[in-house]
């Protein structure tokens, strides 16, 4: 039998009816204490929270991780403990420059982000759909994501500011290249790889470190829109990538990724001798000196009851790590551990882990108390203190990490393009040189679409820039950029 609650205010107390406020006669003004009315309508007043700085639009999803494949002689942590072992996760996906009403179908790297509840807290891996980034020192990343917002004049996107700032930083262009081609515009979220991006490191039983990068191969197989048809779908439906996930996990059709790892070992990677930097966020680690490992299968199968509680709330964070693995020197991962608690703390508040998706289901002990909407005891009458001598709370030297060898004694603003670290073409170049005829001439059409966008005083300065950057890194892709653009090749400082 349907049981039937009673209707109430946030207080608790029942009320008669919820359509009409009461009024002086059927016709005269409004009373005052009609607090039911004030009630509703001061809590939808306050029911927007800031959006993300950034990755503002997304879907997620809960799901399993299981592992598949043996890596303990990499890293005890407790996820990878076992063959069979399973973790409940749940992941949001993400365009990056849009607000939280934009289409999904953007041209945009894809937010690729997970949490891992594990025994030893909760895990985040807050990775993209592309194994690099557009920039290698956390202190140009506001300056970036300004080019990619609205003009602070217009209003609008503007392709001036974008090409300005890409041109003016030739680091960016292996990410530029890879957002261009037609993985810039994924047919939904379960049609591309994902990437942890920075190195990592494990840590295995003996303490010994390894550095390690995470990749999530796709199961459904990569699947892109070409730039007309995401175009297109802008307008048939903004959505579709959240109706794609929701649909598909709703439907039984659980979307899955392989996750696997390579691996360098301490040494390899601090000894200088490997031919780039290793924690550089533009270059990807050959596949063919680091092979991909493989360790397990992520799925996920259940959407959420609700989104604002369980995605709009939830709050992913690089420096949550666990037990065998850790963080690296990669500096704009360095950047990023603490970015995004700070981001959480003003848009969900001080108490945001409390948050039950953000919560730990294992242990969380602390002496951390009060603030904001504290609603989880806030430890009740035991000390709020350390040490004390009242309870029983220890901290655990065994997960203390092996200590990380620095090459330096000098602290110092060092240029991030120094030489050895300048070499923004190859890795680019050889993106290029692998793609299909295909590839290669939708990349081509879809840079030509996006430069022709530069407009302004300076548009003749930037686009020569940035065909010059094209150029460097393969001949024919700037020559066929500069023909797209109709701009004369001999006006390029070659
Ligand atoms: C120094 C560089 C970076 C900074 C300072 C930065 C900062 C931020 C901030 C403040 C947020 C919003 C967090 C929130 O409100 O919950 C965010 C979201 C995000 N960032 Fe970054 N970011 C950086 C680079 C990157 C890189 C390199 C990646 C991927 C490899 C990445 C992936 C993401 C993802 C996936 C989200 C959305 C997470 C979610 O779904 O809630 N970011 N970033």
């Amino acid at each position: 039998m349907k049981s039937h609650k009673k209707l109430t205010t946030a207080s608790g107390r029942p009320y008669l009816e919820d359509e009409n406020s009461q009024s002086v006669g059927s016709r005269g003004p409004l009373l005052l204490q009609d607090y039911i009315l004030h009630e509703k309508m001061a809590h939808f007043n306050r029911e927007r929270i800031p959006e993300r700085v950034v990755h503002a639009k997304g879907s997620g999803a809960f799901g399993t991780f299981t592992v598949t494949h043996d890596i303990t002689k990499y890293t005890k942590a407790k996820i990878f403990s076992k063959i069979g072992k399973e973790t409940k996760v749940l992941m949001r996906f993400s365009t990056v420059g849009g607000e939280k009403g934009s289409a999904d179908t953007e041209r945009d790297p894809r937010g690729f982000a997970m949490k891992f509840y594990t025994e030893d807290g909760n895990w985040d891996l807050v990775g993209n759909n592309t194994p690099v980034f557009f920039i290698k020192d956390p202190k140009k990343f506001g300056d970036f994501i300004h080019t990619q917002k609205r003009d602070p004049h217009t209003n609008l996107k503007s392709p001036t500011m974008m090409w300005d700032y890409w041109s003016l930083n030739p680091e960016s262009l292996h990410q530029v290249l890879i957002l261009m081609s037609d993985r810039g515009t994924p047919y939904g979220y379960r049609h591309m790889h994902g990437f942890g991006s920075h190195t990592f490191s494990m840590i295995n039983q003996a303490n010994e470190r390894f550095y390690v990068k995470f990749h999530f191969k796709t199961a459904q197989g990569i699947k892109n829109f070409t730039n007309d048809q995401a175009a297109h779908m802008k307008s048939h439906d903004m959505d579709f990538s959240q109706r794609d996930l929701f649909d598909n996990i709703d439907g039984g059709n659980f979307p899955k990724w392989d996750l696997k790892i390579q691996v360098m070992t301490e040494e390899e990677a601090t000894n200088g001798d490997y031919y780039f930097n290793p924690f550089d966020l533009t270059k990807v680690w050959p596949h063919a000196d680091f092979p991909l490992i493989d360790v397990g299968v992520l799925e996920l199968n259940q959407n959420p009851q609700n989104y604002f509680q369980d995605i709009e709330q939830v709050a992913f964070a690089p420096a949550h790590i666990v037990d065998g693995i850790g963080y690296s020197p990669d500096k704009m991962l360095q950047g990023r551990l603490l970015s995004y608690p700070d981001a959480q703390r003003y848009r969900l508040g001080t108490n945001y882990e409390q948050i039950p998706v953000n919560r730990c289901p294992f242990a969380t002990n602390n002496y951390q108390r009060d603030g904001q909407m504290r609603v989880d005891g806030n430890g009740g009458q035991n000390p709020n203190y350390f040490p004390n001598s009242f309870d029983d709370m220890e901290v655990d030297q065994s997960y203390k990490e092996p200590p990380l060898p620095i090459n330096s004694h000098f602290a110092d603003w060092y240029d991030r393009n120094c030489e050895g670290e300048n070499d923004h073409y190859s890795q680019p170049g050889k993106l290029f040189q692998i793609m299909t005829p295909e590839e290669q001439s939708n990349t081509i059409h879809n840079i030509v679409d996006a430069m022709s966008g530069i407009h302004g005083p300076k548009k003749e300065e930037i686009t020569r820039r940035q065909l010059f950057l094209w150029y460097r890194v393969d001949p024919r892709l700037g020559t066929e950029i500069a023909k797209g653009l109709r701009f004369e090749l001999e006006a390029l400082p070659i």
